[in-house]
């Protein structure tokens, strides 16, 4: 038998916990918020990381399917860094989101199969208006999930990211950017936002891709 642990990495059993609840709550309703579930050190790893990184790694982020910089101040004005696991810290969270998507290929046969991420900073005044992070049928974003760096997050901060259930929840569920919260919903399904904050946000925005090579474009395999 294939030893278990093999996969686990550093963080062990306690991510199988929360994974679990990821995954029955994937199953009930498509998406999953969990706060202060993000293992601590790794929260602290990509805490540090992020007081350690030059400004000018971020660049303002982009919109649009091939993310070619179509920029778009009116609805979004954060900037963003990718991660590419060339420092610690991105190892780890590289690490820690592949034990999640072996976990939910094994529970939901989600069949994902590549990841990509970016930290995401939002300066005081900024904002994302509503939006969708894949159209269906034309992109191979299946899962997002989005990660929040920030301590001592207080309601008057504002910056909540809110949830709708569908394209007619003009209402959605309030989830605050407080260190450690852990919310993973279906990428299509979930239209959301940010609301504008009131200072520094910081947060990473991933997301699980289907394989969707062809013979003449082949996916990165992570
Ligand atoms: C995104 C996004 C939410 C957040 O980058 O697509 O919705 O709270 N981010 O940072
Ligand atoms: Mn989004």
């Amino acid at each position: 038998m294939i030893n278990p642990s093999l996969s686990h990495h550093e963080f062990g059993d306690a991510n199988d916990t929360l994974f679990a609840r990821i995954a029955s709550d994937l199953r009930e309703k498509g998406y999953s918020i969990n706060p202060a579930a993000l293992p601590e050190t790794l929260g602290e790893k990509l805490y540090q990381h992020l007081g350690s990184m030059e400004q000018e790694k971020f660049d303002q982020a982009g919109i649009g399917r091939d993310r070619q910089l179509m920029q778009n101040t009116f609805v979004r004005r954060d900037e963003i860094c990718w991660i590419t696991g060339e420092s610690d810290a991105g190892r780890a969270w590289l690490d820690w989101t592949n034990d999640m998507q072996v976990f939910l290929n094994r529970q939901l046969f989600l069949g994902l199969f590549s990841f990509e991420s970016h930290f995401s900073h939002y300066a005081a005044g900024d904002f994302y208006k509503r939006h969708v992070d894949a159209f269906k049928g034309q992109d191979n974003r299946v899962l997002s999930v989005v990660v929040y760096l920030n301590h001592n997050w207080a309601p008057e901060n504002g910056g909540e990211l809110v949830l709708f259930k569908d394209k007619d929840d003009m209402e959605g569920v309030k989830v605050t950017p407080g260190f450690g919260t852990v919310l993973v919903f279906l990428s299509e399904e979930f239209p959301h936002e940010v609301r504008p904050t009131n200072r520094d946000r910081y947060s990473i925005a991933g997301w699980f891709r289907l394989n969707t090579s062809t013979t003449d474009r082949v996916d990165p395999p992570s």
